[in-house]
């Protein structure tokens, strides 16, 4: 029986072979925004384990705009190729590349997270990793100790809308089929987003609109640049989960909107404005806590939604599309657990013949663990 998650969906003129996708994760691991062969493996060995869409972390468009200096990037045209490598492996494994587009804001010029996720201190001084000057909504730090960002003016706007616009075709040049806008997270979309981070009282601030103005010009910006044929993709903090802050409410306006400009899918997490999204307790945790968000944006706008968020399994994953919470389902950490989690999954989903679930897998793999599950079969299960 052919499952929901192993189906194809059409967005556009771009056909993605099934539901379960890679989500935006951070490695920290390029040297001045320069994809290297760790991104490569990052990446690859989801494509190889069967995920229908892989997405890049997030890409900074501008050098400024990274949260730490080991971030990829995409402001210059040297950073094309490094990254055309991967999408062109990607393809090849019958995966659909996408690419996360963002900027940090105030979020920026700081540690790498293992490290501490604080201000640069002495110990990336020592080799060389300097801050630089960061920007924001308003002239206010994201804590104690770090950097006061500057608060933009037009002329700032303008540059970081068209930085989105050039990262774009940039993107499309190094053969991602599908991009995100990053409006999550607390990083600089957001920070103009949430009344928490966004004082303002000029056209950028105030009410909801104001608010939204920015982020809507980046994604106009964004969506004018990438292929009609083409998705584009918008990742929100559906809510900020802090008194006074971003709510549901403010989402389903921002997906409306953002529906006018021409988006398809919204991609629904939460959290960050007031420290790690990831990390972050303030908004409780369960399996698949963030698939209410997904579910209310796809019935409320009509468009497609991504759900993301501890969701582990293959039957969850399943039940969530059953269920029209969602129209694709990431899975992130536990990608990095087990980077085969789609090719398990589908075993999981769509049970046949030994020779029916391998002949999924790319035969360099498939071929072998066909053979070695009969042998195991016949010899009951394994020891230890
Ligand atoms: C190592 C790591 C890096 C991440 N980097 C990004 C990122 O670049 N952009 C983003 O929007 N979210 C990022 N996230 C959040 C994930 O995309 C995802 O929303 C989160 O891990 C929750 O899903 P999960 O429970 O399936 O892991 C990151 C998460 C992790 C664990």
């Amino acid at each position: 029986m052919p499952s929901l998650l192993f189906s194809p969906l059409t967005l556009r003129g771009l056909t993605i072979p099934n539901r379960a996708v890679v989500p935006p994760l951070c490695q920290y691991s390029a040297v001045e925004g320069i994809a290297n062969d760790w991104h490569m493996v990052q990446l690859g060995r989801f494509a190889v384990g069967g995920f229908g869409l892989v997405f890049s972390e997030v890409v900074s468009v501008l050098r400024e705009g990274r949260i730490t200096h080991g971030d990829l990037g995409l402001w210059s045209d040297d950073h094309v190729a490094p990254l055309k490598r991967i999408t062109d492996f990607i393809r090849r494994q019958g995966a659909v590349p996408a690419i996360q587009l963002g900027h940090a804001g105030r979020k920026g010029s700081m540690q790498r997270p293992w490290e501490g996720n604080g201000p640069l201190g002495p110990d990336q001084f020592a080799r060389g990793e300097s801050p630089w000057d960061i920007v924001s909504a308003v002239g206010k730090p994201i804590g104690e100790g770090f950097i006061t960002p500057a608060a933009l003016d037009a002329a700032g706007i303008a540059a970081i809308v068209d930085g989105f616009a050039t990262g774009a075709r940039r993107a499309r040049a190094a053969g991602f089929d599908a991009v995100e806008v990053h409006c999550a997270h607390g990083y600089l979309l957001h920070q103009f987003l949430s009344p928490l981070s966004n004082t303002r009282n000029d056209a950028y601030g105030g009410d909801l609109a104001g608010r939204m103005r920015f982020p809507l010009e980046v994604i106009g910006a964004v969506r004018a640049a990438w292929p009609e044929t083409l998705p584009v993709f918008v990742r929100i903090s559906a809510v900020d989960g802090m008194d006074g802050g971003w709510t549901m409410e403010d989402s389903l306006a921002f997906a409306a909107a953002m529906k006018r400009l021409g988006v398809d899918v919204v991609d629904c997490s939460s959290g960050g404005i007031g420290g790690s999204a990831t990390g972050s307790k303030r908004i409780p945790r369960g399996y698949g806590f963030q698939l209410p968000y997904a579910e209310e944006i796809r019935r409320e706008t009509g468009l497609c939604s991504m759900a993301v968020g501890l969701i582990i399994g293959p039957h969850q994953a399943e039940a969530a599309l059953a269920d029209g919470e969602a129209d694709l389902i990431a899975i992130g950490r536990e990608a990095m657990n087990n980077p085969n989690w789609a090719l398990m999954a589908r075993g999981v989903l769509e049970p046949g013949s030994t020779e029916d679930v391998f002949a999924c897998w790319p035969p360099q793999h498939g071929w072998w663990m066909e053979k070695r599950a009969a042998v195991i079969d016949a010899l009951g299960p394994p020891p230890g």
